[in-house]
């Protein structure tokens, strides 16, 4: 069945080895018949959840006037959510980490979402990835039924475009072709 895939791709640098990465999940998904957008955070105004409480509170809506709303509605309305992050001191970055605490008012909406995600990094540690998945996990968690369907590691990938002699590039083409498919 085809499906809506929304890609958010968050490396601080254009054409970095995440983004190279989204690339090619969202050919394998395209070449699939699905429908996939991709969005580079780093064009977009996003500015940091102000904590005013008025969503989980006074059930108002977000008061920032930036590019949030826009994103956060298409995620509610996807099928299929792709988190993309460089490794920041074993951590996603902030530019990620800020587009998922604005969804706030609206995380309780994505429900029986499909999730993917994409790490690059710098050494070839692939256990301490693991704690980048996690803070997106930490996320999924919150999504109603929703379920992590698939990674993507790119270890050993510091300067632009090293990522392109990595298996993960493949790796990443055959996740995009197979969403859907279990
Ligand atoms: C601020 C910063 C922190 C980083 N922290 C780590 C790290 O903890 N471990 C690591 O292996 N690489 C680290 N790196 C390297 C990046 O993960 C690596 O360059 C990755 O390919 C960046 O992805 P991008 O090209 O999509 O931006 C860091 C890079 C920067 C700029």
């Amino acid at each position: 069945m085809k499906k809506s895939i929304i890609i958010l791709s968050s490396t601080s640098r254009r054409g970095g080895n995440t983004d190279l990465l989204c690339d090619r999940f969202m050919e394998g998904a395209k070449d699939a018949g699905h429908n996939v957008e991709k969005i580079l955070l780093r064009d977009k105004n996003i500015n940091e959840c102000l904590g005013c409480g008025l969503c989980y509170n006074f059930h108002k809506e977000c008061p920032q006037k930036d590019d949030a709303a826009l994103i956060i509605d298409k995620m509610v309305n996807s099928d299929v959510i792709v988190m993309a992050s460089p490794v920041y001191f074993y951590n996603i970055c902030g530019r990620l980490k800020t587009m998922i605490d604005r969804c706030c008012a609206h995380f309780l909406e994505m429900t029986n979402k499909e999730f993917y995600l994409i790490a690059a990094m710098g050494e070839d540690n692939r256990e301490l990835m693991e704690r980048a998945f996690d803070s997106m996990r930490s996320f999924i968690m919150c999504c109603p039924n929703s379920k992590e369907k698939g990674v993507v590691a790119a270890t050993g990938s510091l300067n632009i475009g090293d990522v392109k002699s990595s298996p993960a590039m493949e790796a990443a083409y055959q996740l995009g072709y197979t969403v859907g498919s279990s």
